[in-house]
C-alpha cells in the first residue's frame, strides 16, 4: 500500500471486554468478547533502515531494536528489551518467521487501554503493530490469521500461553457486536448485544500480579484434566469434548482442584451455548444471570478472583438496573463487566463508585463502554 521512504501511518488497536466463555479459549471452548472503544494508538514514520524504534509515551519510556537477531530479545545496545517492547518485537519475529516483510519504523505508542486490568492492552498492542506492518508493506491477509499469528507472538516470544480469543477480538472486532469465536472450528459469528442495555466496565485498581504463572497454571491444570478423563473417554481431545454431567460422573479420577478447574471449564462452555439462546430470544435478563454465575464458578473453582473483584461484582449486584457482572479476563485484578439497563446506567455507575469506596477505601474507574471495531488504519 504504502512503500515510499518516510511515509507516515496511523493505526488504532482496541482493547477488549469478555462478556462470556471465560479460560476456555485454551480448551477448545466458545467465546463471546467484543472490541471496546479503548485504543492503543501508534503514530508511525517509516525508514530506510532496518531498525524500529518505539516511544512508549504514556510509560516515558523508549527503545530501539534491529530487524535482524530479534531472537535474541536485545535493544541496540545490547541489553535486555524492557518487558513492553517484547510486544512489538515479538510480532516483527513471528511475521518475519513466516516470510512477511517487516519494515523500519519509528513509532510513537500513546494508549487509552489500562496495563494490567484484563481489557487485553498487549493484544491491542500486538494487533496493532501486525497491523501496521501489514499496511507499510502491502501484504495481504486475513484477520483470523493475522490473530493467530500475533497469538503465536505472545505465546513464544512473550512466552505467555494464553488463547487466540483477545487477538481475535481485537482484529475483529464490529461495532456495536459482541463477536463469537469457536475456538476449536475458528469459525466467528458476529452478535447484536442485548437491546436497551449497557456494558459498563468498572476498573477495581488493582494490577494482575503472577498473572503469568497462574495463567499458565491453569492451562497446565487443563491439560491434567484431559489426560485423566482420557482413562473413562479415550476419544476426547479437550475439555470441550466433557459435558458437566460426564464430568461429574469421573469426579473421583481427578485430584480436587484438577476436578474444580475442569468444572469451571465445561459449566462455562455450557453457558455460552446458553446465553446464545438468551440473545436470540431477546432475554437481557437470562443473559445476565448466566454473567453472574461465571463470576462464582471464576471465584469458587477457578480461584481467579480477588475480594476488590468480589466487591465489585457483589455491590453491582445489590443496585437497581443491573442485569448481570462479573470479572472479565484472566483475573487475579482488573475489571468487572456489568450488563445494566440502558436508562439507569449514570446512576448505576455513579452508586457502584460509592459503594466500592465504602467498602474497600479504594477508588474504582467506571465507565460506559461501546463495542467498537477492531484494529485499522486512521
Ligand atoms: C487472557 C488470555 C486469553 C484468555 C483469557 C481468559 O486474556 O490472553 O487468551 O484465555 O485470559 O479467558
Amino acid at each position: 500500500m504504502n512503500n515510499e521512504s518516510n511515509a507516515a501511518l496511523k493505526v488504532v488497536s482496541p482493547g477488549r471486554v469478555n462478556l462470556l466463555g471465560e479460560h476456555v479459549d485454551y480448551n477448545d471452548g466458545l467465546v463471546l468478547p467484543a472490541a471496546i472503544n479503548r485504543y492503543v494508538t501508534l503514530n508511525a514514520q517509516l525508514t530506510n533502515d532496518n531498525l524500529v524504534t518505539v516511544h512508549a509515551l504514556d510509560l516515558g519510556s523508549t527503545c530501539r531494536f534491529s530487524l535482524a537477531h530479534l531472537e535474541n530479545k536485545k535493544d541496540i545496545d545490547g541489553a535486555a528489551l524492557p518487558d513492553w517492547a517484547e510486544y512489538p518485537a515479538g510480532v516483527a519475529w513471528v511475521f518475519q518467521n513466516h516470510g512477511f516483510e517487516i519494515r523500519g519504523l519509528d513509532v510513537k505508542v500513546t494508549s487509552t487501554v489500562p496495563i494490567g486490568a484484563g481489557l487485553s492492552s498487549s493484544a491491542a498492542v500486538e494487533v496493532g503493530f501486525a497491523v501496521l506492518w501489514q499496511a507499510a508493506a502491502g501484504w495481504q491477509l486475513d484477520r483470523l490469521t493475522l490473530a493467530q499469528l500475533c497469538q503465536e507472538a505472545e505465546n513464544r516470544y512473550v512466552g505467555v500461553n494464553c488463547g487466540l480469543m483477545d487477538q481475535f477480538a481485537c482484529a475483529n472486532g464490529v461495532k456495536d457486536h459482541a463477536v463469537l469465536l469457536d475456538t476449536r472450528s475458528l469459525e466467528s459469528k458476529v452478535v447484536p448485544l442485548p437491546a436497551q442495555t449497557a456494558i459498563v466496565i468498572a476498573d477495581s485498581g488493582v494490577r494482575r500480579s503472577l498473572v503469568d504463572s497462574s495463567y499458565n497454571e491453569r492451562r497446565a491444570d487443563c491439560e491434567a484434566a484431559v489426560r485423566l478423563l482420557k482413562n473413562a473417554y479415550p476419544n476426547i481431545k479437550a475439555l470441550r469434548d466433557i459435558t458437566p454431567n460426564q464430568l461429574e460422573n469421573e469426579k473421583g479420577i481427578l485430584p480436587n482442584v484438577v476436578f474444580k478447574r475442569a468444572r469451571h471449564v465445561v459449566t462455562e462452555i455450557a453457558r455460552v451455548k446458553d446465553a446464545l439462546v438468551c440473545l436470540n430470544e431477546g432475554d437481557a435478563e437470562g443473559f445476565g444471570k448466566l454473567m453472574v454465575e461465571t463470576h462464582r464458578s471464576l471465584r469458587d473453582d477457578y480461584q481467579v478472583s480477588i475480594p476488590e473483584l468480589d466487591v465489585l461484582v457483589e455491590s453491582a449486584l445489590e443496585l437497581p438496573g443491573c442485569l448481570g457482572a462479573r470479572l472479565t479476563g484472566a483475573g487475579f485484578g482488573g475489571c468487572t463487566v456489568n450488563l445494566v439497563r440502558e436508562e439507569g446506567a449514570a446512576s448505576f455507575i455513579s452508586n457502584l463508585k460509592k459503594a466500592y469506596h465504602r467498602k474497600t477505601g479504594e477508588t474504582a474507574r467506571v465507565y460506559l463502554c461501546h463495542a467498537s471495531q477492531g484494529a485499522h488504519v486512521k
